[in-house]
């Protein structure tokens, strides 16, 4: 149990570093404050283009892998491995680097699912990788994905501990995208390539 709760803070750790605040910080720009305001790949896509926001999906989606990994290393169950990721992802969400704030999780909780179960991540990533071409909001992309993945996991008849992970990394996600929601809804969300 020890062992776990250390595997826990450690992918909580993890999880917070926050790449897209300090990627735009290292390039003189506060992630806060342009945009979309959110530290993710996707406000840095709009402030400083395509190679910064790819390091930085790259990075957030291996911070939830790595998370699962590490508990697997450490030969921790599978639904204690699962637990790391979720902490990935609060880690990002909730980091104490930003002040308890952060993004909205949707490459750490990607990342996670990928590592947690490669069909499921591979689903949600399918369906919100082409929500995203077709509408251009990633928002939607991400929340449509989330949906997937707890879809899949239920149709697939995946261990509960799957499906309840799955289910809160979509609800969280959900949640984290309430400004994004008001804004589709409202008909101002700014679509992908869209600048400012
Ligand atoms: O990465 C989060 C994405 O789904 C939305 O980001 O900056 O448009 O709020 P943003």
């Amino acid at each position: 149990i020890l062992l776990a709760a250390l595997a826990v803070l450690a992918a909580y750790l993890i999880g917070s570093i926050p790449a897209a605040a300090w990627v735009a910080r290292g390039r003189g720009v506060d992630i806060r404050k342009v945009g979309s305001g959110n530290s993710g790949a996707t406000n840095v896509l709009r402030a400083l283009g395509s190679g910064p926001a790819l390091v930085v999906a790259l990075f957030d989606m291996l911070k939830g892998a790595l998370a699962v990994w590490l508990g697997r290393a450490l030969g921790l169950d599978p639904a204690l491995c699962a637990l790391c990721g979720v902490a990935a992802v609060l880690g990002h969400n909730f980091s104490p680097f930003l002040g308890w704030r952060g993004g909205k999780g949707v490459a750490t909780s990607f990342g996670t699912m990928a590592a947690v179960d490669p069909v499921v991540g591979g689903g949600a990533f399918v369906v919100g990788t082409a929500c995203i071409w077709l509408t251009r909001f990633v928002s939607a992309g991400s929340i449509l994905g989330a949906l997937t993945a707890v879809t899949l996991a239920a149709a697939l008849a995946r261990p509960g501990w799957l499906i309840l992970t799955v289910a809160f990394l979509a609800a969280l996600l959900t949640w984290q995208h309430r400004d994004n929601i008001t804004r589709l809804q409202a008909g101002n969300e700014r679509r992908l390539g869209q600048k400012g």
